[in-house]
C-alpha cells in the first residue's frame, strides 16, 4: 500500500487520530457505565471501542510506508459525567463522522484515485452509521435509568461492522464470515 497524494494522506492521519481517541474514550465511558450499574451499555462501549480500533488500524496500515513523525489534528469529544450525557457525546462524534468527515474523506480518496484509502474510509463510514443508531437506542434506555439487553454484540475484525444479536451469516459491508467476528 502506498499513498501518492498529500491530502488523502493528511485525511488518513487525521482519521487515525480521531479513531484512536474514540477507542480510548469509549473504553473510559464503558468502564464508567459498568461502575454505574449499566454493564450492558458498558459492553456496548467496549464493543464499539474495538470497532474504532479496527478503523484506526486500517487507516494506519494504508500509511504503513509513510515512515516518520507527523503532527496530527483530529476532532475529540471530552467530558465524563452521567451515562446518558456520555452517550450524547458518542452520538455527536459518530454523527460528525457520518455527516461531515468520512463522506468528504471518501470523495477525496476517490478523486485522487487512492483505492486503499477509499476502502478504509468506506468501511469506517458504514460502521459509524450503525454506531450512531446503537448509541441512540442505548441512550433511550439510559434516560429511563435502564440498561440495554444481554444479547451478544459482534464486531467484524476487517471493517468494524457492529451488530447486537445474531442477524447475519457474513458481514454485509465487507463479506467476512460471521465466525471470524469478535464478540462482547
Ligand atoms: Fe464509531
Ligand atoms: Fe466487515
Amino acid at each position: 500500500m502506498a499513498i501518492n497524494n498529500v491530502m488523502t494522506g493528511d485525511f488518513l492521519r487525521s482519521a487515525y487520530g480521531g479513531e484512536s481517541m474514540a477507542h480510548m474514550r469509549y473504553l473510559i465511558w464503558g468502564e464508567d457505565a459498568e461502575k454505574k450499574g449499566l454493564p450492558n451499555i458498558g459492553r456496548l462501549f467496549k464493543a464499539v471501542a474495538n470497532a474504532e480500533w479496527v478503523h484506526a488500524k486500517n487507516h494506519f496500515n494504508v500509511l504503513k510506508d509513510e515512515v516518520g513523525d507527523s503532527g496530527v489534528c483530529a476532532g475529540a469529544v471530552f467530558g465524563n459525567t452521567d451515562v446518558s450525557s456520555n452517550l450524547q457525546g458518542a452520538i455527536n462524534g459518530e454523527l460528525h463522522e457520518v455527516n461531515q468527515m468520512y463522506p468528504v474523506y471518501l470523495e477525496t480518496a476517490k478523486f485522487q484515485a487512492e483505492k486503499d484509502a477509499e476502502r478504509s474510509f468506506h468501511y469506517a463510514l458504514e460502521a459509524e452509521k450503525i454506531h450512531a443508531q446503537l448509541f441512540k437506542d442505548a441512550q433511550e434506555k439510559a434516560k429511563q435509568g435502564q440498561d440495554i439487553g444481554t444479547d451478544k454484540i459482534y464486531v467484524c475484525p476487517v471493517c468494524g461492522y457492529t451488530e447486537i444479536g445474531d442477524n447475519v451469516d457474513k458481514c454485509p459491508v465487507c463479506g467476512t464470515k460471521k465466525e471470524m467476528f469478535e464478540s462482547f
